[in-house]
């Protein structure tokens, strides 16, 4: 048995209680789904800014009566206080572990308002730190971004090498990463972050301006729509299915003191370019005997994006015992079912 079975058995026969803040969102709700399926009990703390009740919904019905009696929800801020220092509890007693993945994602919508996203992002994540921080929390995992990386241009990307960040969503990204180092120099309070690159997988979000390009493509091709590649297609990305970033969240939240407070790659270790993922879902559509029969479209690069990304995951898999269990196109075959029935509804 590997170290996070291990770990699965451990948690399951003695369970903990957990804060998943950003619950009504992808990642969030997926944490929540997976805790609860392994018997834990645990607060989900949402505003609904970018996150969706059907999303709640969805996990209820994926969970047994007895562990969706374990789930505790808050419809509040990360901004306020208050709220935050309330979400630290459950049944008053303060949690084991956060998961702290409430913010405001994306690129172009901080470049369209980075008050917002600045707000959510650094406020936010401050406000949840020092809520935690006082309620005696055991460990606080946050959703660190590959897009600190910025405009360094080696690859693969290594912990500590980065460059200067290309968008205000990737600056607020370093600033989270600058104040857990200072919480733990200042107050000795150890905040582990996750440098997550490209998640993808069911119940994120297909629609809108900001949609991530995998929902986005998986809806265009299911409704026939134009589909669109920024750039000449030779872009890359190191993809990562969301069961992988489950596991290193429950890896970090559980692992021992000396490792906790660092930052850690969360992908799979490999790249793809924007063409082969266009090839890559067409195919696994086709096996649903779905076809997409139009070439895509080609526009301009957009702005902020980087252009290669690809992580090394060895810190990860060295001090968290983390070891990806998908592959991008094991990903995107187990999470295309979620995206024909989203279409189907
Ligand atoms: N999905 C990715 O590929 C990816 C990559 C790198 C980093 N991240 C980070 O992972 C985290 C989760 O991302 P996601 O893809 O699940 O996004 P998401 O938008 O699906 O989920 C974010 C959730 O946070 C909630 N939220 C936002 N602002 C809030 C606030 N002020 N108070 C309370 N709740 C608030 C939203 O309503 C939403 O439910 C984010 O921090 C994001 O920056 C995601």
């Amino acid at each position: 048995m590997n170290y996070y079975n291990q770990l699965l058995e451990k948690l399951k026969n003695s369970p903990r209680t957990w804060l998943v803040s950003g619950c009504a969102g992808f990642i969030g709700s997926n944490l929540v789904e997976a805790l609860l399926k392994l018997d834990q009990r645990v607060v989900g703390l949402d505003n609904f800014a970018t996150g969706f009740q059907a999303n709640i919904d969805e996990v209820s019905e994926l969970v047994s009566k007895e562990q969706w009696a374990r789930f505790r929800f808050i419809e509040g801020d990360i901004c306020d206080l208050i709220t935050c220092q309330k979400a630290m509890y459950f049944e008053g007693k303060p949690v084991d572990h956060v998961l702290h993945q409430a913010a405001l994602g994306s690129v172009p919508r901080s470049i369209a308002d980075p008050i917002a996203t600045n707000a959510a992002n650094i406020s936010g994540q401050l406000t949840m730190m020092v809520a935690a921080k006082d309620a005696g929390v055991k460990s606080f995992v946050y959703a660190a971004s590959s897009s600190t990386y910025g405009d360094h241009p080696a690859l693969p990307k290594l912990e500590d090498r980065t460059g200067k960040p290309l968008s205000p969503y990737a600056v607020t990204k370093v600033v989270n990463e600058m104040y857990a180092d200072v919480f733990s120099s200042t107050y000795g309070f150890k905040a582990t972050g996750l440098r997550y690159f490209n998640v993808f997988g069911k119940r994120q979000n297909p629609n809108g301006a900001y949609a991530a390009v995998i929902p986005k493509w998986a809806g265009a091709m299911m409704t026939g729509d134009d589909l669109y590649i920024n750039g000449d297609g030779k872009t890359s990305r190191d993809f990562c299915y969301i069961e992988n970033a489950v596991q290193a969240n429950l890896l970090a939240a559980t692992a021992i003191k000396e490792v906790q407070g660092e930052v850690f790659n969360v992908a799979v270790g490999d790249c793809t370019t924007l063409s082969q993922l266009f090839k890559y879902l067409g195919e696994a559509l086709s096996s649903h005997y779905i076809s997409y029969v139009k070439p895509p479209v080609y526009r301009d690069f957009r702005p902020g994006d980087v252009r290669h990304s690809q992580a090394d995951i060895g810190k990860a898999q060295r001090l968290l015992g983390y070891a990806p269990t998908h592959t991008i196109s094991d990903g995107i075959a187990e999470a295309m079912p979620w995206y024909i029935s989203y279409y189907q509804q």
